[in-house]
């Protein structure tokens, strides 16, 4: 089944543990929390210190999508924080190998990123090492932009690589995911729908979520 992956970017910043608490209530899988530096990308989010305060508050999984620079650095406070995913981004990291290690090493599973613009190239090679692959679908910095038609194209091409080789490695997709656009993304072959403003800006989340999870590789 499809899994839903709410992004806490959208939520209520003063009271984000009860955003937690209600993406649980309305039947996520995952809680997606966006770090941001304000240098990789041009804003600034929450880190590390916000992930170890939402900890206790939910069991549900954290979904921590580092876009920062030299990510490397970070990375054991934010597994020491309780993120249970944590996912780089390939333009921000010299030695993936090592850095996907560490992840690993500490107990999380790893994910690599990739922009809109970056080809799949670029993390074909690491796809053996990985269980997340995180296809933006939107210039990571912003919520609210409109999805960029042509990831489907790079979703469908990860989908058959990540098939021929019999890997378990789930497909996410992040950015501009509504009804549509997350039901067609599926349809590419994607396993995991991020998404912020659509969900939070929902009239009912919990059905929304149920729909999303219900879309099927079918169509
Ligand atoms: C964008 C973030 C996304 C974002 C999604 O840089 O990585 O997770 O919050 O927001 P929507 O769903 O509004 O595009
Ligand atoms: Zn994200």
């Amino acid at each position: 089944m499809i899994k839903v992956s709410p992004s806490m970017l959208s939520a209520d910043a003063s009271r984000l543990g009860e955003g937690l608490l209600r993406l649980e209530r309305c039947g996520a899988d995952w809680a997606h929390i966006d770090v941001m530096d304000g240098v990789f990308v041009p804003n600034i989010t929450i880190g590390q210190h916000v992930v170890r305060a939402l900890r206790p508050v939910s069991d549900m999984p954290f979904d921590v999508h580092l876009m920062i620079v030299n990510p490397v650095k970070h990375v054991p406070d934010f597994l020491s924080a309780g993120s249970d995913m944590i996912t780089l981004h390939v333009e921000t990291t010299e030695n993936v190998e090592d850095a996907l290690d560490m992840i690993r090493d500490g107990g999380a599973k790893a994910g690599l990123s990739l922009n809109p613009g970056t080809s799949i190239d670029s993390i074909l090679p690491f796809i053996d090492m990985l269980d997340l692959v995180l296809v933006m679908s939107v210039q990571p910095g912003f919520g609210g932009q409109s999805f960029q038609e042509h990831c489907l194209g790079k979703i469908k091409a990860i989908r058959e690589v990540v098939d021929d080789k019999g890997l378990d490695v789930d497909i996410s997709v992040d950015g501009g995911i509504n009804r549509d656009t997350g039901r067609r993304c599926v349809e590419a072959g994607v396993d995991v729908l991020a998404a912020g403003s659509s969900l939070f800006g929902a009239d009912d989340m919990a059905e929304e979520i149920k729909l999303w999870k219900g879309f099927s590789r079918k169509g």
